[in-house]
């Protein structure tokens, strides 16, 4: 039998104890996000848990609950001389719908709602297969506002810059197709800033799409449609001048098929850029990413598991930069350029042509 180390032993203790902790802050923060808590909170000087319930309009029974295990996973500080709770203004910037881009709270909502579908994972553990898209009810909501608070800070300023002849050629007016659009949230900032161009948003989910169209109303945007399609199935060929993914590759069943339809789909000389979890196709070089856990949890209980519902490929959310410049090669994509953004550190953005083209 192997010898016991116990000094290693003790160090792991600690570890699963954080694990643990972890795990069940996680649930405390997305629950300070959903109640309004901590964007309450980060406004007020310390506080009561009466005073703090009575400003964000909540039971106080489950506030002073909440507020005893933030402040015991030092989310939030503790007087007890003076029984007040407190958001210092450090933390609030991590943890606030103002925080935008940099609101971790929002992310925290992915460990209940991947929970909901632990039994039905296990079982493809045992028997293969994955868990549909149609038992994640709430996942396209949630992508919408983890990836919104992205968008909204940097796709006008940070994206469109990335784009051979970017912000020109979107205002002079071209045809641009956002594939797996979700909520459509890119199309609707891109439709609003750009009206001279003409914007399509193809996905499975009818009920994402409906989204998408309600916001394109809500803001009289008249340059936007929204198509309920197959990526692997899109039925337009040669008709978009660009093409955008927004972390919609890696989770489809057949992954190679869409590639190939987007690049039909294109103009010859059309952009596309492809949005993708920065990562590498080699798990050694991604242990050290600082949310690499996370990204791997989330591909096993979502990513890798709905595209094995369809008999897919299952690449997973860490398929990597490796791999998916292989496979957009190709698709017959050239000029692959692989650059980020200042304000989404955690994706690719692969900017890359379709030969052909004027000149
Ligand atoms: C992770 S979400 C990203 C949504 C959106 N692009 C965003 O960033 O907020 C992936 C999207 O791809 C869509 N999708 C998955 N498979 C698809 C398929 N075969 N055809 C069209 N859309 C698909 C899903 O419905 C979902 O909206």
């Amino acid at each position: 039998m192997a010898t016991m180390d116990k000094q290693r032993r003790a160090e792991f203790l600690s570890r699963m104890t954080g694990i643990m902790n972890g795990g069940a802050l996680s649930l405390m923060c997305s629950i300070g996000h959903k109640t309004g808590l901590f964007d309450t909170m980060s406004s007020m000087e310390p506080a009561t848990s009466h005073e703090i319930a009575e400003a964000a309009g909540l039971n106080e029974r489950y506030v002073r609950e909440w507020l005893a295990a933030v402040s015991a996973g030092g989310v939030v500080d503790y007087d007890a001389e003076a029984g007040t709770f407190h958001l210092p203004p450090e933390h609030a910037g991590l943890l606030t719908r103002a925080s935008g881009p940099l609101n971790l709270t929002t992310y925290c909502q992915y460990v209940a709602l991947l929970g909901q579908v632990e039994d039905e994972v296990v079982t493809a553990f045992r028997e293969g297969g994955g868990v549909p898209y149609d038992r994640f009810p709430a996942f396209q909501t949630l992508v919408a506002e983890s990836s919104g608070q992205r968008l909204d800070k940097a796709l006008i300023s940070q994206v469109v810059p990335l784009l051979p002849g970017g912000y020109d050629r979107l205002a002079a007016g071209i045809d641009v197709a956002d594939v797996g659009c979700g909520s459509g949230r890119a199309l609707n900032l891109l439709a609003a800033e750009f009206p001279q161009s003409r914007f399509t948003g193809f996905d499975i989910a009818e009920h994402a799409l409906e989204r998408g169209r309600a916001m394109a109303a809500e803001r009289g945007s008249t340059n936007i449609t929204f198509e309920a399609a197959d990526a692997a199935q899109i039925a337009h060929n040669e008709e978009f001048d660009l093409i955008t993914t927004f972390d919609a590759i890696h989770d489809q069943a057949k992954p190679d098929t869409v590639l190939k339809a987007i690049f039909n789909a294109l103009r010859p000389g059309g952009t596309y850029l492809c949005v993708e979890p920065k990562a590498s196709s080699h798990l050694h070089e991604n242990l050290d990413l600082p949310m690499a856990p996370m990204m791997y949890t989330i591909s096993t209980m979502h990513c890798m598991t709905v595209s094995l519902a369809y008999d897919g490929d299952g690449l997973g959310t860490a398929w990597g930069e490796q791999l998916a410049i292989e496979k957009l090669t190709d698709a017959g994509f050239v000029d692959i350029q692989v650059g980020g953004i200042a304000d989404d550190r955690a994706n690719t953005y692969f900017v890359m042509n379709k030969p052909g083209g004027p000149g």
